[in-house]
């Protein structure tokens, strides 16, 4: 069976729509925190065998108590928190929860001998680019605390490999946009700090849309990131899960599309695939955040045979049509 932590969120619950397709056996663990019961209800209709426990990884018993009731062979770790600026008001709510959540789930695997895991890390251990694209080999000097958490737990899954032998994969994700093709699950974050949704969110409700500064020192003085497709990634991480069962090693791919594009840019394109004006208006600057990160996804394609293959447009096509169904509430 594979344990799919955080799989009532966003990234999570595609990874075990995945799984579900393939009739591979699931456990969702998730507290609900930001993720939704709705997402594991539409999963449940899939199929009703999935199993989902409500429970948190910060009470060390509640993780313990899964892997003594069933037999897994596997873990994917997403539940986190992650918004940025909320990490850097609240660091201590941060490491709480994502930091000593891990240490209590790794303690639980080495104590049931589970010794696979896939993790969910980010673009943000790398802080500002000291060049472009970022590879895996890049320095890591996070800037925010989120990404001093999710720097932390790759250490300490290094450390447990050394002394336990548990075996990690680190997929450092770039910015993951995009919804499920079929308009089954897509980005859904009650309170929503990403680009893209809130771009469409500005459109659909006829509002003006806020960028977040525009004197980074980029082509258009807008922020520039790496938007990897969901879809994609999911994929990814199928490759990792081969990759690791075949090979039994620890390592680490940074994953996102080798395309740096600003906020303007994606404004754009927006109103082109919405064929609609959107509005907007510069405000201040949001502190702890890099002007540039761009992912250098070639380790990724050599090793696992893994390439970003959607297009922009359409990732956001899915996006819209997604958020048009959550807006109806006729998920
Ligand atoms: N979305 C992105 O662009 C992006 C980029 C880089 C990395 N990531 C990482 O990917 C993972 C998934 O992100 P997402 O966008 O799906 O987020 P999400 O908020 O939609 O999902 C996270 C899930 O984890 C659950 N969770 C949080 N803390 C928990 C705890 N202590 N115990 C049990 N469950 C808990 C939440 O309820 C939620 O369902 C996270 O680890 C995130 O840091 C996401």
């Amino acid at each position: 069976m594979i344990l799919i932590t955080g799989g009532a969120g966003y990234i999570g619950s595609h990874c075990a729509l995945e799984f579900i397709k393939n009739n591979e056996k699931i456990i969702i663990f998730d507290n609900l925190s930001t993720g939704h019961i709705e997402t594991i209800e539409m999963l449940k209709k899939i199929n009703p065998n999935i199993i989902f426990i409500k429970g948190d990884l910060k009470n060390l018993q509640e993780i313990e108590d899964v892997f003594k009731k069933y037999k897994i062979e596997c873990v994917f770790h997403f539940a986190s928190l992650s918004i940025v600026q909320e990490s850097a008001k609240n660091p201590q709510y941060y490491y709480e929860n994502n930091v000593m959540g891990s240490i209590n789930l790794l303690n639980a695997m080495v104590k049931y001998k589970v010794l696979k895991i896939i993790f969910s890390s980010s673009a943000a251990i790398f802080g500002e680019p000291k060049y472009l694209p970022i590879d895996e080999n890049h320095p890591k000097n996070p800037i925010n605390p989120y990404g001093k958490n999710k720097l932390e737990i790759e250490n300490i899954l290094d450390d447990f490999d050394k002394k336990y032998n548990l075996k990690s994969i680190k997929l450092r994700y770039f910015n993951v946009i995009g919804a499920n093709k079929k308009d089954l699950l897509g980005e859904w974050h009650d309170r929503e700090t990403h680009l893209i949704p809130n771009i469409i969110k500005s459109a659909i409700n006829q509002k003006t849309f806020e960028i977040y500064g525009d004197n980074y020192n980029t082509k258009d003085g807008t922020c520039i990131r790496d938007y990897i497709d969901i879809n994609d990634l999911i994929k990814a991480h199928h490759s990792a899960y081969l990759y690791l069962e075949k090979n039994n090693k620890s390592d680490d791919f940074n994953l996102g599309a080798k395309q740096g594009m600003s906020v303007k840019e994606i404004l754009k394109t927006t109103e082109k695939v919405l064929n609609q004006k959107i509005d907007y208006k510069i405000s201040q600057k949001r502190q702890n955040e890099p002007s540039v990160l761009i992912s250098d996804n070639t380790k990724a394609n050599k090793i696992l045979n893994w390439e970003a293959e959607t297009l922009l447009s359409d990732s956001i096509k899915s996006a819209c049509q997604w958020e048009l169904k959550l807006q109806k509430k006729s998920i």
